[in-house]
C-alpha cells in the first residue's frame, strides 16, 4: 500500500435501491440506542450480556455516558455554513470520517462473522476498523477486504522475547496495515458479572444452556452457520496442528497475558515501521512517556468501562492528555461514544477520532451484516449536522469550539 496517498479512494456507488435501504433503516433507527434495543430482543441473552456487560455493576458504563452527555458545546453564528465534510486526516491517511470501529476481541461470540462484516462495511464507508488479534478472521484476510482502513491490535504475547507478537507485526507490515495498536490497559483478568451469569464458558461452546437460548435468535444462528464457531485463527501458525477449541484456549492462556512494559513498547517500535497506537492510556504521565519513546499514539480509553469500574471516563481524562503530549501525537477516545455529537464533543475536547466499541456490535445484534454500515451512517450524517449545527465549515474547526467541561480531570488532579 502506497503511504503517501493523500486523497481518499472513492467509495463505491450505491447500488440500485441502496440509497431507498439507507433511508428507511435511518427512520427506523435513527440512533445508536434504537439498535442497542432492537439487538436486546433479537440476540440471544449471552451474546447481549457478553458484548454489553460491564466491570462490576456497570458503574464505568454509566460515568462513560453521563460524562459525555455533559460536556457542552457553543456554536457560533453569523455565517453561512455549507454542508460540511467530515473527512478527515489521521497519521497521513485520508478518512471520510473521524470515527472508527474499536478492536473487539471474540467479536463472534457477539455475532458469528462479526469481523468480516467490520472490515466490509468500514472499507465501503472509508473509516478506519481495528481487527483485534482474538478475531476469527487472519490479519491477511482482513486486509484483502479492507485494505484502505485496516489497523491491527496486539494484546501482550510475551513468551519466548515475543516471538508471536512481534512475528504478527511483522505480518501486518506484510500486508499493509495501517496502524498498530498495542492494549496496554489489560494487566489482569476482570470479572464482568452479567457475562459470568449469562452461562458464556471459555472456550465458547453451545452448551445445552446456551443452545435454548439461541432458538429464539435465528438471524444469530444463521450467521452462526454460514460462520462457524468463532476461532483465534492469527494464532493458528504458532499453534501445533488441529487443536481442540480446548486446547487452543488453553495455548492462548499459556501464551498471552500482562500489560506491555515500557521496554517491551520499545521493542515493538523498533520493529513496527507504522504508525504505532498505545491503547488505554488514562494519566498524563504515561501520555508522555509514551510520546517521548516515539509511540505516534493514544488510545484515551478506559475500555468501555469493561475492565474495573473506578477508572475517570476517558472524555474527562482528555483535556489534560492533550495539554500534556501537545500535538505531537494523534489522539483517539473511546469508551461510551453513542453519536455524531459524542463525536464531535470528543474532538472539541482535544481528540482527533472517536471510535466505538459497544455500539458496532448492537447494530449486528440488530441488524446482522447490515448493522455496522448503518451504523457508519448514523454517526457520519450526526456529526455533519453537528458541525453545522455549530457553525464548524471542517472538522477542524471543532478544535476551536467553546467547551464547558466541568468534570474533566486537570493535570493538577493527576499530580502532573
Ligand atoms: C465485547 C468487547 C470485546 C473487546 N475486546 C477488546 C480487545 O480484544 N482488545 C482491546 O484493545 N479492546 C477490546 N475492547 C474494548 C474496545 O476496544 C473499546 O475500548 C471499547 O469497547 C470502547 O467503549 P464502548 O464500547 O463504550 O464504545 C472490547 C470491547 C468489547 C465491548
Amino acid at each position: 500500500m502506497d503511504d503517501s496517498r493523500q486523497v481518499i479512494a472513492p467509495a463505491p456507488a450505491l447500488a440500485p435501491g441502496e440509497a431507498e435501504e439507507r433511508l428507511a433503516l435511518m427512520r427506523q433507527f435513527p440512533t445508536a440506542l434504537d439498535l442497542r434495543a432492537r439487538a436486546r430482543k433479537r440476540m440471544p441473552n449471552f451474546a447481549f450480556e457478553y458484548m454489553d456487560g460491564g466491570a462490576g455493576a456497570d458503574g464505568g458504563i454509566k460515568r462513560n455516558w453521563d460524562a459525555l452527555d455533559a460536556v457542552e458545546l457553543v456554536p457560533r453564528y453569523g455565517k453561512v455554513v455549507a454542508p460540511p465534510p467530515a473527512d478527515t486526516m489521521l497519521f497521513g491517511r485520508p478518512y471520510s470520517a473521524p470515527i472508527g470501529i474499536a478492536p473487539i476481541g471474540g467479536p463472534g461470540t457477539a455475532f458469528p462473522g462479526a469481523e468480516t462484516y467490520f472490515a466490509s462495511a468500514a472499507q465501503a464507508a472509508r473509516v478506519p476498523y481495528t481487527l483485534g488479534v482474538l478475531s476469527g478472521i487472519t490479519v491477511e484476510r482482513a486486509a484483502e477486504i479492507a485494505p484502505d482502513v485496516l489497523w491491527f491490535q496486539l494484546y501482550r504475547f510475551s513468551r519466548n522475547d515475543h516471538k508471536i507478537g512481534l512475528d504478527l507485526t511483522r505480518r501486518a507490515q506484510a500486508v499493509g496495515v495501517h496502524a498498530l495498536v498495542l492494549t496496554i490497559d489489560t494487566p489482569a483478568r476482570t470479572i464482568r458479572p452479567r457475562e459470568v451469569k449469562s452461562g458464556i464458558v471459555n472456550p465458547f461452546k453451545l452448551t445445552m444452556r446456551l443452545r435454548w437460548d439461541a432458538i429464539r435468535s435465528p438471524g444469530w444462528l444463521s450467521s452462526l452457520a454460514r460462520n462457524g464457531i468463532p476461532r483465534f485463527v492469527s494464532l493458528n501458525p504458532y499453534m501445533p496442528p488441529n487443536q481442540s477449541l480446548e486446547e487452543s484456549a488453553a495455548f492462548i492462556r499459556r501464551e498471552q497475558g500482562g500489560a506491555f512494559t515500557w521496554d517491551e513498547v520499545a521493542k515493538y517500535r523498533d520493529v513496527w515501521k507504522g504508525p504505532l497506537i498505545l491503547k488505554g492510556v488514562l494519566h498524563p504521565a504515561d501520555a508522555e512517556r509514551a510520546v517521548a519513546m516515539g509511540v505516534d499514539g493514544l488510545f484515551v480509553t478506559n475500555h468501555g468501562g469493561r475492565q474495573i469500574d473506578a477508572l475517570p471516563s476517558s472524555i474527562d481524562a482528555l483535556p489534560a492528555i492533550r495539554a500534556t503530549v501537545g500535538r505531537k501525537a494523534t489522539l483517539i477516545l473511546d469508551s461510551g461514544v453513542r453519536s455524531g455529537v459524542d463525536v464531535a464533543r470528543a474532538i472539541a475536547c482535544g481528540a482527533d477520532a472517536a471510535f466505538a466499541g459497544k455500539s458496532f456490535l448492537w447494530s449486528l445484534g440488530a441488524l446482522g451484516p447490515k448493522g455496522p454500515a448503518h451504523l457508519i451512517n448514523v454517526y457520519t450524517e450526526d456529526l455533519k449536522a453537528s458541525l453545522g449545527q455549530l457553525g464548524c465549515a471542517t472538522v477542524d474547526e471543532l478544535r476551536s469550539v467553546v467547551t464547558r467541561h466541568r468534570n474533566a480531570w486537570t493535570r493538577a488532579d493527576f499530580g502532573a
